[in-house]
């Protein structure tokens, strides 16, 4: 392929214009580094949004990749498979699951915990069960089930009519949830750090309060941990920082390191009620996906990644803070572990879009979560120089930011 006529002007030309990627094109990656076309250096602070959380190439993965490329890529769910099976056996021995169902997406993952809510509740309770609450600000995907079931009304406009029996309470707000709740909610869907919505994490008592409530209207409670989950707060997931346990819990992004794969845990109790037929997706239990995952969660669920998530995020804070001091320009940093959200004072809010295209100048990767918050989800293994050089380069695109809005 010749980079030459590969650029990012091609983009507008030939893809559906539902992204506006920026204008560097990524061609080759390393740990936490990645080089665009011009061979141009980037510390990468995303892992394409808290996903390849292992770093670029890992060589396990790789290793991994390859060996399961020379076996079998592919057999449908008419047959099983070794490393889905294998998979399956890791994640219900390390969480409170007992039962998987595999997938290629957090948004497919979510749909599935959904539709089994629903269908455990027409099993057990009555077809009027069938009300789902979620929170404003949410994310959980964009199939059109799961894109209602999130808080953000602006990723539904337009395609209506949506699917309903789906409510909305302000997170962290257990006074109006209990308004919302009823004997006929089936499902309590939340994450435990709202990421989409600007990386902001539960209260324990709102997350006790919310068990409690599942338990008393016999509705279920879903974890969604897509961006929580494989380590990215410090524990393999994050309710297990918690009090409480799921009855359903989907995993997506970086369970797969980088390959796609998405998974649904759930109970010995409600897994039934997706008996056969109910349920599928043809790639679902993919070997290649599987075995890569496999080995992510041998990689990540190990004491020292899992603190050196907690040690990581003290030295982002002590970093970010360090150039707030300086410059002013977050009202708040907050997040766990290495999902971290520094939210603009008001005179930058709906403006971190600028922020990214400064940092990339500076040969930095950095996302935003919403237009008012900088997130930072790097590899849950990024050494302790690369945060400390990103962070220089982050202030360093903060300060030229400023000196131009002076200027201006
Ligand atoms: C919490 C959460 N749920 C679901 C999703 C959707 O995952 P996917 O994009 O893999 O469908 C995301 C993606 O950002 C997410 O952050």
């Amino acid at each position: 392929m010749s980079t030459t006529q590969v650029t990012r002007a091609l983009f507008d030309e030939v893809m559906v214009p539902n992204y506006n990627p920026q204008q560097m094109v990524p061609v080759r990656g390393e740990g936490s580094r990645v080089w665009d076309q011009d061979d141009n250096e980037y510390i990468d602070l995303t892992s394409g949004i808290a996903v390849t959380s292992l770093g670029h190439c890992h060589p396990a993965l790789v290793r991994v990749l390859k060996e399961q490329a020379d076996k079998v890529w592919h057999l449908s769910n008419v047959y099983t498979n070794e490393p889905a099976l294998a998979l399956a056996q890791d994640l219900t021995r390390e969480t409170f699951a007992d039962k998987v169902f595999f997938c290629n997406s957090g948004a497919e993952a979510n749909e599935a915990a959904f539709k089994l809510a629903r269908k455990y509740a027409s099993d057990h309770f009555s077809e009027e069960k069938n009300e789902i609450i979620s929170f404003v600000q949410s994310f959980h995907g964009r199939t059109l089930f799961t894109v209602t079931v999130g808080g953000q009304p602006k990723y539904c406009q337009g395609f209506k009519p949506v699917p309903g029996g789906i409510h909305h309470a302000p997170f962290n707000d257990l006074d109006a949830l209990k308004e919302l709740v009823s004997d006929n909610t089936c499902a309590i869907v939340m994450e435990p750090v709202q990421g989409e919505g600007g990386i902001i994490p539960a209260d324990p008592e709102f997350v006790r309060g919310v068990r409690e409530l599942c338990d008393q209207f016999n509705a279920l409670l879903i974890f969604d941990e897509v961006q929580t989950g494989m380590g990215r707060t410090g524990s393999l997931y994050a309710y297990m920082d918690t009090d409480v346990t799921p009855d359903i819990l989907t995993s997506a992004k970086g369970l797969g390191g980088g390959f796609p794969v998405g998974a649904m845990l759930t109970t010995d109790k409600v897994a039934p009620s997706f008996n056969v037929g109910t349920h599928g997706t043809t790639y679902g239990g993919n070997p290649l996906a599987c075995a890569v995952a496999g080995e992510v969660l041998r990689q990540i669920n190990r004491p020292e990644v899992l603190e050196g998530v907690v040690q990581k995020n003290a030295l982002f804070n002590a970093e970010l803070e360090a150039i707030n001091a300086k410059h002013h320009i977050f009202k708040e940093v907050r997040g766990k572990g290495l999902l971290i959200g520094a939210e603009l004072v008001d005179e930058w809010q709906g403006k971190a879009g600028q922020f990214l295209a400064a940092a990339r100048e500076q040969g930095l990767m950095i996302l935003m979560a919403g237009p008012n918050v900088l997130r930072f989800a790097p590899s849950l293994i990024i050494p302790d120089e690369d945060i400390r050089e990103g962070m220089a380069k982050l202030e360093q695109a903060i300060a030229q930011l400023l000196s131009t809005a002076e200027a201006d």
